[in-house]
């Protein structure tokens, strides 16, 4: 089956898909994004994707392409045409294509694009066998909490955990050893109690919309949950750890920079919640 990409009012080949040279995206990187995931043919949180998707549009200061229920005709219109049941949909919004020069454009209509592919399930065995992360310097902005497509930060941390064998890396301030996030996940980890941390929901991280998810599931099954920060260290003697995002869904890490996490075995609370929350997870279970 052929895909289709929607550009700006207009549903493509997805190979034929095409923005101007002259896009500001293309430019200046001047444009956010949101990845959805399809868990059997539905959108997993659709609406805190699509608020979270206006926040960053008004961080940005750029101008909404359409009211939001067209936005998600297009959505559903999306799947439908490209018959994904389990997979991911990307849209993007830049300031749109103008002569190039910094400031904002006086005539420009933001370029909406959006795409969709299919995401098989994590093979058997990789939930079970866990991930290594590679702990990288945190050099980015001061607005991580803007879904901006300026990730070249990012791009650069997870090349380099991937050089060194990891599955992602985990932004670290120098200043102080706090582990912010991941280069496209969010971070917890599990103290000896058997408490949740993960870095607060400010504007050092990306707010997940899994994270938000994975921290309301773990309080109505009676876990304890703290949003501080928690440096390295910390991380490195936890007795779990694990990585959330709209792609992995809730992954466990078994092993931090040379370190192992506890035995080296995904912990008990990770595995409880990758099946709870059920999207890309090991079991495929059904979400509560
Ligand atoms: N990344 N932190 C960063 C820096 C991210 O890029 C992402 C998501 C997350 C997790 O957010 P959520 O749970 O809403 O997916 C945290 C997407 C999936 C990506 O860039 O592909």
């Amino acid at each position: 089956m052929s895909r289709v990409a929607y550009v700006n009012g207009r549903y493509v080949p997805h190979k034929a898909a095409q923005v101007s040279v002259e896009d500001r995206g293309f430019q200046f990187a001047d444009g956010i994004y949101e990845v959805v995931a399809i868990d059997r043919g539905h959108f997993v949180d659709e609406i805190p994707h699509l608020d979270r998707w206006d926040r960053s549009l008004g961080a940005l200061r750029l101008p909404p392409a359409m009211p939001r229920a067209p936005m998600r005709q297009i959505m559903a219109e999306m799947l439908r045409r490209n018959r994904v049941r389990e997979g991911i949909l990307y849209m993007q919004l830049t300031r749109g294509a103008a002569r190039r020069d910094a400031p904002f454009p006086r005539q420009a209509h933001p370029t909406l694009v959006m795409t969709c592919r299919p995401q098989t399930l994590p093979k058997p065995g990789q939930v079970e066998a866990g991930v290594s992360v590679l702990s990288v310097p945190e050099i980015r902005w001061r607005r991580c909490d803007v879904k901006s497509v300026a990730l070249l930060p990012n791009v650069l941390a997870k090349q380099k955990a991937r050089e060194h064998g990891a599955h992602e890396a985990w932004f670290t301030r120098e200043e102080d050893g706090v582990v912010t996030e991941g280069g496209s996940t969010n971070a917890f980890i599990v103290s000896a109690d058997g408490t949740l941390i993960t870095h607060p929901a400010t504007n050092a991280i990306l707010g997940g919309i899994t994270r938000d998810r994975v921290i309301s599931l773990a309080r109505a099954a009676g876990m304890q949950v703290e949003e501080r920060p928690f440096t390295l260290d910390e991380a490195k003697s936890a007795r779990e750890a694990f990585m959330t995002s709209t792609t992995t869904g809730v992954f466990p890490i078994v092993q931090i920079d040379d370190a192992s996490v506890a035995n080296g075995k995904p912990g008990s609370l990770t595995l409880d919640l990758n099946a709870r929350y059920g999207v890309f997870s090991a079991t495929g279970m059904v979400r509560e």
